[in-house]
């Protein structure tokens, strides 16, 4: 019978295996509004190497893409599992059992964290930092890349044809009926990666800066990047690696994030009126309301910013809980080079706006005064006070720039 889902060509005798998730909309909480794959790959020498698996529930749609290259999934001699999150993993215990391939590597740390993972024994063999195995003649080196973005990660490189697997770096949450970048619009590209970058690989950033050396210093050249997520880049291939160069070392840019939620609308007008002072003073703004903006949408926008200001009501002595949120997303994330302040309005107590302050300042946010806080709802006077903040801001701001 002919199977309904077919095998990609991404080179000679390497083919895409994958599956689309064209509806998954949330990833452990990152809004993923163009849906994903899970990248695996064939190779085809004297033996035949799977490189990651997938999902679990997409296990069905990987092999009928395996078979309909070679026919038959017991033909699959090795498997190399890159990193042990679920997503490419969750149907490995069921393609071990279905294959029953000669061996199935990982690094030293993914050895452990497949064996954590599925409570297995089954003998899982380990491969060395910078070692090359010959897999029934085809040659594939390993790096470890150790917490980017989990202890297990490694990358695996294929010589012959300088094609990198690369897992989950170089990635993006994308689904689409292309399998290369070069099929696709640019300027998607550009926003995906972004996202993919800011919600995932942000808090890693010096990681990926020294990869990116090493990958240099070693001399590596890539001809193919094929991730584990999205397309995969044949072409131009600078493209995703001086973006990547550039998200590292998060250099601030004349851009603000101002994020906030509101409860009578008094928090919103002071967010106003700073955005207003701080385009005033050249910088370019994005205004964030919590109402409508996702934790991803918040934290993609600060990827390229150098200036964060968060507002929140008091509520019951408190911060508001989806400030509270967007800042837990945020601090985990470890944006870096960012000047801000914290405001908010409020009733009678107002410790709002300082719990901001304290977390803003607790993430190395260069903070611009004290919190502007104001009761009730701000005056023509308070309203002049958060314009001046948002151009005093964009002094600050501008000199760090030049
Ligand atoms: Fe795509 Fe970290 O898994």
């Amino acid at each position: 019978m002919a199977e309904v889902f077919k095998a990609a060509k991404v080179t000679k005798n390497v083919w895409w295996v994958g599956a689309i998730d064209w509806n998954m909309r949330n990833f452990h909480g990152y809004a993923t509004d163009r849906g994903t794959t899970y990248n695996a790959y064939l190779v085809i020498a004297d033996k035949v190497t799977l490189v990651d698996t997938v999902k679990a529930a997409f296990k069905d749609e990987m092999l009928a893409r395996i078979r309909s290259v070679i026919g038959d999934c017991t033909k699959i001699d090795y498997i190399i599992s890159n990193h042990s999150e679920m997503d490419h993993t969750g149907c490995l215990m069921d393609t071990i059992a279905a294959v029953k391939p000669e061996k199935v590597f990982a690094s030293l740390m993914g050895v452990k964290g497949l064996s954590a993972h599925f409570h297995t024994d089954y003998p899982f063999s380990a491969v060395e930092n910078g070692g090359e195995l010959e897999l029934g003649g085809a040659r594939f080196s390993f790096l470890e890349t150790r917490m980017l973005h989990w202890p297990d990660s490694m990358v695996a490189y294929l010589p012959a044809h300088k094609l990198l697997f690369s897992q989950d770096g170089f990635g993006m949450h994308l689904s689409s009926s292309e399998r290369f970048a070069d099929e696709l619009n640019e300027a998607v590209l550009e926003q995906e990666a972004a996202r993919y970058y800011a919600n995932i690989l942000l808090p890693y950033s010096a990681l990926v800066g020294n990869l990116l050396a090493k990958i240099a210093d070693l001399g590596i050249e890539i001809d193919i990047l094929a991730p584990d997520h999205g397309p995969i880049w044949r072409r131009e291939i600078e493209t995703i690696l001086n973006l990547y160069s550039k998200w590292a070392v998060q250099k601030p840019a004349r851009k603000a994030v101002i994020v906030y939620d509101t409860m009578w609308h008094s928090t919103e007008k002071m967010a106003l009126a700073i955005g207003e002072g701080l385009a005033e003073g050249g910088i370019s703004v994005r205004m964030l309301s919590l109402g409508t903006a996702r934790r991803s949408d918040v934290i993609t926008e600060m990827l390229d910013a150098g200036a964060l200001l968060v507002g929140s009501p008091t509520l019951n002595n408190q911060m508001f809980p989806t400030v509270a949120d967007i800042l837990c997303y945020m601090k985990g994330l470890k944006p870096k080079n960012l000047v801000g302040a914290a405001f908010g309005s409020y009733g009678w107590s107002g410790e709002g706006a300082r719990q901001v302050a304290d977390i803003l300042q607790s993430m190395g946010v260069d903070l611009v005064g004290e919190p502007l806080a104001v009761q009730y709802v701000p005056d023509g006077r308070a309203l002049a006070e958060c314009r001046a903040l948002g151009l005093e801001i964009a002094s600050r701001l501008d000199k760090i720039c030049s």
